[in-house]
């Protein structure tokens, strides 16, 4: 009885995984590495720049930040609290929730956590997909949060996004396929394809994809900085566990001796 439960649990488990998965829009992987504290300097500066003017990161310090990403006091000061805020306060900001709904029609959240609610993938794939869509009232939509209220702050940096169709290669097994009469790639067409205008951006397709895995890194670092902490503790903690297991066992053995 207990097998034929086992089975039945393995053969119903894929259907569960594939209703989950359809409908969605797939997203892009973004492989972060929380040590690079270049990276996440970079993030701090765009999310100062481009984000605190309407999001907060209320439960994380800047004194905190400046001293786990490596910046001098100083230089956080001038560089990324323009608050008029002290060095210990919290990462809040001015605007008021009540303003917010009625500019945006919902209030920015706080995005100290963001990076564990949705996750990196989401992040990185939301930052890169807003879109010109005339019939929204800020001109502006998102690929991975549809009719978002939030406007597309990085524009001037990734350029003009539009999304339309257009020929994508055809790609099985995870390879293009070639005409096997001409060698030219086999494309199909596409719609709801995203792409930005030339020249419409201060950045190119690259940098800009950097810019925003800087800034996830950055927002990933935010919602977990004791990650890297709590890993060296652990390592340290199993160190222990060795040594002691050993002097354990020495000490079994000694007082079992005299009981056989
Ligand atoms: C002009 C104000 C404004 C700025 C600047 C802004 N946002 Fe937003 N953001 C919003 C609003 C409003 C929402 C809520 C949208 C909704 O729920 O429809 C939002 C939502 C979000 C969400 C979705 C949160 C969730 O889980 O629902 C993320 C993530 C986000 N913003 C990240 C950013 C980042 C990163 C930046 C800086 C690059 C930024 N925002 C700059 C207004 C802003």
């Amino acid at each position: 009885m207990k097998k034929q439960l086992a089975a039945l649990i393995f053969a119903i488990l894929p259907a569960f995984s594939f209703a989950s998965g359809g409908g969605e829009p797939a997203l892009e992987k973004v492989d972060i590495d929380l040590t690079d504290k270049a990276a996440m300097q970079d993030g701090l500066r765009t999310f100062s720049n481009y984000c605190m003017g309407c999001h907060s990161a209320q439960f994380q310090r800047y004194e905190r930040v400046a001293k786990d990403l490596g910046i001098p006091e100083e230089v956080m000061m001038k560089n990324v609290v323009f608050t008029g805020a002290k060095i210990g306060d919290h990462m809040k900001i001015g605007m008021k929730p009540q303003d917010a709904k009625v500019w945006f029609g919902a209030a920015p959240p706080d995005l100290t956590l963001v990076a564990r609610v949705r996750g990196t993938d989401w992040l990185y794939s939301y930052l890169r997909s807003f879109y010109e869509d005339p019939t929204r009232p800020l001109g502006v939509n998102n690929k991975v949060f549809p009719n978002v209220g939030m406007p597309n702050v990085l524009a001037g940096l990734q350029g003009r996004q539009v999304i339309g169709c257009k020929q994508v290669p055809v790609v099985e097994h995870g390879e293009k396929q070639f005409d096997p009469l001409t060698g030219t790639p086999i494309t199909h067409e596409a719609c709801d394809q995203l792409a930005v205008l030339p020249k419409t951006g201060s950045l190119s397709e690259a940098e800009f994809d950097t810019k925003v895995k800087n800034l996830v890194t950055f927002l990933a670092y935010s919602s977990n900085p004791v990650k890297l902490e709590s890993q060296r503790i652990g390592t340290y903690v199993l160190l222990f566990l060795a040594v002691f297991f050993v002097f354990a066992y020495l000490l079994k053995r000694e007082y079992w001796k005299d009981v056989h």
